[in-house]
């Protein structure tokens, strides 16, 4: 796939994203789903490392992905407050990038769409968020010709997964990259 532009190259700080970078294309998810924008980018990472104590990513990685792939940068709002947020990104199947590290560039030989994270605030779970973002991806992996989903299941949610048609990937070479990922972190797939 075509490389998508890059604003950043090595020292990106959330200050040096423009605020007129792109921004996803909005009727690919439904609303409340809308493209995340630089301005959302310290709220993103305020709720992501709230709820990934464990896991935290510096500002760096949340405004690369942004930057390198705005398709899928995206945000949900209610009321005027940040209730969750999804990044995901074209990447090459079975080789998960590691916790908290720059991609550098989407691969020309990027085969799946992989999520890299979706975060729903504690007080706006279970009404569905989560699952319409979800719902569509099949939709955007198969326009950008790939072949299959996959994400890396923390926080014991593989049974949520496992609802919306992932199964676990089971391979000892993987062990490398899930071990920053925490207990019991697996990577998961869908086939498409
Ligand atoms: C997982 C998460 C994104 C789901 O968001 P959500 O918007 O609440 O999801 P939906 O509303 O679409 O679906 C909710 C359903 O999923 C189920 N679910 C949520 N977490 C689950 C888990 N860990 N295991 C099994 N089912 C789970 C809920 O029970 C709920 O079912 P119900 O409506 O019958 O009660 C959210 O709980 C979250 O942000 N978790 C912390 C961050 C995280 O782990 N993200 C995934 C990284 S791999």
């Amino acid at each position: 796939m075509k490389p998508k532009q890059c604003y950043i190259d090595t020292a990106m700080s959330l200050d040096t994203l423009p605020a007129n970078a792109p921004t996803a294309d909005a009727t690919l998810l439904p609303a409340p789903w809308r493209p995340m924008r630089a301005s959302d980018l310290a709220a993103v990472e305020a709720l992501g490392n709230r709820i990934h104590a464990a896991l935290p990513e510096s500002s760096t990685v949340f405004a690369e992905r942004c930057a390198l792939f705005p398709a899928g940068s995206w945000v949900a709002e209610h009321r005027g407050h940040l209730a969750a947020y999804a990044l995901f990104h074209p990447w090459r199947a079975l080789q998960p990038p590691p916790l908290d590290s720059l991609l550098g560039a989407i691969p020309a030989t990027a085969d799946t769409l992989y999520l890299h994270d979706v975060v729903v605030d504690p007080v706006r779970r279970s009404l569905g968020l989560a699952g319409t973002m979800i719902e569509r991806l099949p939709m955007i992996a198969r326009s950008l010709s790939l072949s299959s989903i996959e994400l890396i299941a923390v926080l014991g949610t593989a049974n949520f997964w496992r609802g919306h048609g992932f199964a676990a990937v089971e391979d000892p070479a993987l062990a490398a990259a899930l071990a920053k990922y925490g207990d019991g972190a697996c990577l998961m797939r869908r086939s498409l």
